[in-house]
């Protein structure tokens, strides 16, 4: 099991670029399976999300080839199975779902089981497929979903949910008939599936807000698609720039998609300058604390909740962290706390004194997002930080202890038998 070593307390100074988004790859890569043919993905991260969802799509009877592009073959299916080996690994392999169902009319996908972060359900997901005509049956740890016919529906999501909006709209693509979706997942990375399920056939109007309408057509087409930079990637980096006090580029940032969190980070005082190269992003001298609360896109993104709180540890004042997407997604608040940090968990609600400073200690990833907030803190901190269980890391974040030394960090990957 690798573990990061970081020693803290350097500005981070030059430029990065910002790889393409994993939560952007992962429904398209399952979008593949709609239509036969090979399809072909540009700016796909190598990530181990990455390389789980290319097993899935293997175990199901594509090839899947990742040098520089990542091509998927999608001729023959022989199976129709999520098996729950998979789904654990990675809750977002449920995305198969609605591409199996619309091209087999059958799938039988293993419920994800708890996570990290939450119970994160899939009901939502197959009270989808039943408004579009399917059975469902619950057996065994798994979800038997049976149509044989799809049929275009009014599907409403009572709450919003990203991947649930990407399976209804990949089985909708091809249904008999129009589907509206409304309390759509306003996500950019469902206006990304959309631009590549249109590139494939489907007629699709809407998404990047909150009501999807998608007219259903026989038959889709292999396409080839470039995968949009990921935001959560790129606001991860911008919070090291402002925990570091340092003066970095950002190549290929999707600034439309970080309106939120970039006015968030100026409040704080972190100053962004458009310049030919890039983003240019500065952090201050002294950070003033700023409240968050996360909401669904373009809210705060609470894929940058744990990364923002590492932030706040350090400012001057009080801030009060509001998660409302996921119940249990504070794990980092105890680690930070072995580091110096000041802050108490409601519920909820985290409220963070800052310290002006965090001290370096031995601490433990518990999630993705959570290993990214850890490693912000080791940059910051006065000393050594030791992250054990890195492969958290390794799910959604490229290369990053290569890329942040590139920035000066002095930080290194370390193998633990
Ligand atoms: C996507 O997860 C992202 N993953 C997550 O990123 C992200 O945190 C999340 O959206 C919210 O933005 C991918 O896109 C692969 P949801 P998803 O369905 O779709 C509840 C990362 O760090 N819910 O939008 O699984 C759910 O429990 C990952 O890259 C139901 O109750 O999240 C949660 O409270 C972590 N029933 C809320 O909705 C359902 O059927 C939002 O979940 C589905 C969801």
């Amino acid at each position: 099991m690798d573990r990061f070593i970081i020693n803290g307390g350097r500005p981070l100074q030059g430029t990065v670029s910002i790889s393409g988004a994993k939560n952007a790859a992962l429904p398209i890569m399952a979008a593949t399976l709609l239509a036969p043919g090979t399809h072909r993905l540009n700016n796909v991260p190598a990530l181990r999300d990455i390389d789980t969802m290319a097993q899935m799509l293997e175990h199901l009877g594509c090839k899947v080839s990742h040098n520089g592009a990542l091509e998927v073959c999608a001729n023959h299916l022989n199976f129709d199975e999520a098996p729950y080996d998979l789904v654990k690994t990675m809750r977002a392999s449920v995305l198969v779902m609605g591409p199996l169902v619309a091209r087999l009319r059958h799938a039988r996908i293993s419920l994800p089981g708890g996570c990290a972060i939450g119970a994160r359900p899939i009901n939502l997901h197959l009270k989808a497929m039943e408004a579009l005509g399917a059975d469902i049956h619950l057996k065994d740890g798994y979800a038997e979903v049976i149509a044989s016919r799809l049929k275009g529906a009014d599907i409403h999501f009572d709450v919003v949910t990203v991947t649930g909006t990407a399976n209804a709209m990949m089985a909708a693509a091809v249904a008999d008939g129009t589907t509206t979706i409304t309390n759509a997942a306003r996500e950019p990375e469902i206006i990304d599936l959309a631009l590549f399920l249109s590139s494939m056939g489907a007629d699709i109007e809407g998404a990047g807000s909150d009501r999807i309408v998608i007219r259903g057509v026989p038959q889709l087409k292999p396409a080839e698609h470039t995968v949009v930079a990921d935001r959560i990637e790129a606001g991860t980096f911008m919070i090291a720039a402002a925990i570091t006090g340092g003066d970095i580029v950002l190549e290929n940032v999707p600034t439309e998609f970080l309106q939120t969190a970039m006015a968030r980070l100026e409040e704080s005082g972190v100053r962004f300058e458009s310049t030919s190269r890039g983003l240019r992003v500065t952090g201050p001298e002294a950070l003033a604390s700023v409240d968050v609360t996360t909401a669904p896109h373009p809210g705060f993104a609470t894929d940058l909740q744990a990364q923002f709180t590492a932030l706040m540890a350090i400012a001057e004042g009080t801030s009060v962290i509001t998660e409302t997407i996921f119940e249990n997604r504070f794990m980092h608040i105890p680690e930070l706390a072995r580091m110096g940090a000041d802050i108490s968990v409601d519920g909820g609600t985290a409220v963070v004194k800052g310290m002006g400073k965090l001290t370096g200690a031995p601490v433990m990833a518990t999630d993705l997002r959570a290993s990214a907030s850890l490693v912000l803190a080791g940059l910051a901190a006065e000393g050594t930080t030791e992250i054990d269980r890195i492969y958290h890391i390794d799910r959604g974040y490229e290369r990053i202890e290569e890329r942040l030394r590139a920035l000066g960090a002095d930080i290194e990957r370390v193998s633990v038998e």
